[in-house]
């Protein structure tokens, strides 16, 4: 075997939302793909960061009353945590917003601007005249050009379909503020795609060297045109202030757009995984480099990585990805993952409802063909084929042979005569088993393949379990010798499945290496000519009593995780419209009905007073509630409110709000609750602290 030096990415994932199962087929693909490199011997590091920089990530900070930076480093966390959860192994999770990113993308930058391959223009765009601020399309919203349908966005619209320029949108608002947004001209920077040296490059790059898919080529023909024609624009990558991400080196108020920068966070993670582990960058990113690269991307990101990317590497003197592995999107039930029907499913609420993570891959593995098709997560299929292969057909083999090894054999799988006799059991019965397949199938990120090979091959186990049938023998004394061979047939074979399905299962690979007693499972080759039977356990090998694997999936908890995920979705839901509050139809439908009229008596019982907020603290194990210490002139109080969706805590400390002071205490998990802050909320945003205008002084009462 000729060992490999390989790198691996997968797509960065914008820090300003949570992962959720459509982004998990990726992590999910390429992390089968890197373990299963890894299980060949070669060297592969898998790289990964977040995508920090851009108007969303930078408004949503301040919605939060938080910065950016503080926006990225919690992000940063919880992706690192729920790809933790799916068992997604990535030797480096890094962040765009980082000295190696900036460094790298600088470097590229001043090489292209030295080449010529960066020009400026000046270009008209709509601007927030209240905002002070340059709209994103998805920022700008109006009325549909072609249908009139109201609140579409600045790039389509989601009632007819219609593309068009935010310009074209009749009554167009800036979804930030609400203010019409005007015309305005600056200065961009752009990269020179339309050169010569890009679009001959690319047209060689794309026909060349199989580095694309066969579907992604003749996108890129497309996008590429005909020889003689140059249909590729120049790159406009630049954006004005105000705006998170990178300034540009000898600029002021320019910054690098985001999507300069975030393929450049391939080279900033792996530079940081470099310095860690004392590897050579250069060996990896030299134009020389005879290493191996590779991005995993979904489709919607082939233009950046196919065009942009190969043709920023190759001008700036580094190495281009020798291939880029696209995929489908997912779809659920057969329809787009949807807020409303529960199917958006976030990675963090599948694993909180407490469903195992490997049931997931084991169904990405049994879609993913490595094509380009979109591929659905059936939630009826999802728990027949997990119930049925995945623990009635694998699992069980282990489960039905397992107890006599233990309690008739001591543990100790058949030696001697006996291992022969197996031996050729195994040969005679399982000629055709060809490992091969599996290894050229995974290769090829055909998991699909590779799990219906496994699949047939647990199928003549089990069929050929079922004519032992070990409990039936179990009961004849005189037949011992019998039942310790078909046992140990079982477990053998379990055991070989076992180190072909460990790529997609390490969690329970790992469970089953200390149940067969085995520092590790390692693939299993079968080299020309060698029979199945010499690769298996030696003879006499002693194995763990087994423990309990794998459960079944209970419909029920698949009712219980769309039920969560419809929840969340009112939650989230409040956040993301509330920037656009202030527009006023979005308001009109949503405002509650006023209550029951009450006397000024009932309402002088209130004693509301102005509190100063001295302390602020997250409260270990709460999701919703900050703990806050209030001044109220005469004392202080500690007070619990649901506020930690909206509120920073160090963002609180100091501030004025107003706190009803004579409400009984009350008894929470977490301590005594002395009293209640007043903010306001509805199905549009909130929670909204309220705020006493300057002069108010804690303690002061409010009537
Ligand atoms: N930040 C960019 C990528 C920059 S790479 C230099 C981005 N981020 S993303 O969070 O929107 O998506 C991350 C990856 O997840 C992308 O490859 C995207 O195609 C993939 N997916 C996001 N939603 C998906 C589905 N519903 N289905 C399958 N893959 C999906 O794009
Ligand atoms: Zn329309």
């Amino acid at each position: 075997m000729i060992a490999r030096n390989i790198l691996v990415t997968s797509a960065l994932p914008y820090a300003n939302g949570s992962i959720h199962l459509g982004h998990l087929v990726e992590y999910i693909q390429t992390d089968i793909w890197v373990r299963f490199q890894k299980m060949q011997g070669h060297t592969i590091y898998y790289v990964c960061a977040d995508d920090t920089h851009g108007t969303p990530i930078m408004l949503r900070a301040e919605k939060e009353g938080i910065s950016p930076e503080t926006l990225i480093a919690r992000v940063h966390a919880e992706h690192l945590r729920d790809f933790t959860g799916f068992h997604i192994a990535f030797d480096q999770y890094y962040s765009t917003h980082s000295d190696e990113t900036r460094h790298y993308a600088e470097d590229i930058y001043q090489k292209l601007k030295a080449g010529g391959l960066i020009v400026t223009r000046s270009i008209e765009q709509l601007y927030d005249p209240v905002k002070n601020l340059f709209l994103p399309d998805r920022f700008v919203k109006g009325e549909c050009p072609k249908c009139g349908a109201t609140d579409q966005y600045g790039d389509s619209c989601e009632s007819c379909g219609a593309a068009y320029a935010p310009t074209d949108l009749k009554n167009p608002y800036s979804a930030v503020s609400g203010a019409t947004p005007v015309r305005k001209a600056s200065e961009h920077f752009f990269f020179k795609l339309s050169d010569a040296r890009c679009v001959d490059f690319l047209r060689q790059w794309t026909r060349e060297g199989n580095h694309l898919q066969a579907e992604a080529a003749n996108k890129m023909d497309e996008w590429l045109g005909e020889a003689d024609e140059n249909k590729l624009s120049d790159w406009d990558i630049s954006r004005d202030a105000p705006y998170f991400g990178f300034e540009i080196p000898g600029e002021t108020g320019k910054y690098f757009y985001v999507w300069l920068d975030a393929p450049v966070g391939y080279m900033g993670s792996f530079k940081k995984l470099c310095a860690e582990k004392g590897i050579d960058f250069d060996t990896y990113w030299n134009k020389d480099s005879t290493t191996e690269l590779y991005h995993f991307i979904g489709k919607d990101i082939l233009y950046f990585h196919a065009l942009f990317w190969p043709a920023m590497l190759v001008n700036a003197g580094y190495r281009t990805p020798t291939q880029i592995f696209a995929h489908g999107f997912l779809t659920v039930n057969g329809e787009k993952m949807s807020k409303s029907r529960g199917t958006f499913i976030t990675a963090e609420s599948y694993l909180q409802q407490g469903l195992n993570p490997e049931w997931l891959r084991y169904y990405y593995a049994a879609k993913l063909n490595g094509s380009m098709e979109d591929i659905d997560l059936s939630l009826d299929d999802f728990v027949a084929r997990v119930n049925s292969d995945l623990v009635g057909k694998y699992i069980n083999i282990a489960s039905r042979c397992a107890g006599f090894i233990s309690k008739r054999f001591d543990g100790k799988l058949v030696e001697g005569e006996d291992y022969r006799l197996l031996q050729q059991e195994v040969d005679e019965h399982f000629a055709d088993w060809q490992p091969g397949v599996i290894e050229v199938a995974y290769e090829a990120r055909d998991f699909a393949a590779a799990v219906r090979h496994i699949m047939r091959r647990a199928d003549e186990v089990n069929a050929l379990i079922h004519t032992l049938a070990p409990w039936e023998i179990a009961k004849d004394a005189a037949r011992v010798r019998e039942l310790h061979r078909a046992c140990s047939l079982g477990i053998q074979m379990f055991y070989l499945l076992s180190c072909y399905l460990k790529p997609i299962l390490p969690r329970t690979a790992a469970q089953i290496e200390g149940f067969l007693n085995l520092s590790e499972l390692s693939w299993q080759n079968q080299r020309a000519g060698q029979p199945l039977s010499s690769m298996l356990l030696p003879p006499g090998h002693v194995i763990n009593s087994y423990q309990h694997l794998m459960t079944r999936i209970d419909p029920q908890q698949i009712a219980a995780l769309i039920a969560a995920n419809q929840q969340t979705m009112q939650a989230a839901m409040n956040t993301e419209s509330y920037s656009l509050q202030r527009h006023g139809e979005a308001q009109q439908s949503a405002i509650a009905l006023i209550a029951d009229t009450i006397s000024i008596e009932d309402f002088g019982k209130l004693d509301l007073r102005i509190a100063r907020i001295l302390d602020a603290q997250h409260v270990p194990g709460a999701d919703k509630l900050l703990q806050l210490t209030l001044d109220i002139g005469s004392e202080q109080r500690t007070v619990f409110a649901g506020i930690k969706s909206a509120y920073d805590p160090e963002a609180l400390k100091g501030r004025l709000t107003v706190m009803v002071a004579n409400l009984a205490p009350r008894k929470m998990k977490f301590g005594l609750s002395e009293g209640m802050v007043l903010a306001a909320g509805d199905v549009h945003g909130g929670p909204f602290l309220l705020t006493p205008d300057s002069g108010a002084q804690p303690g002061m009462r409010v009537k």
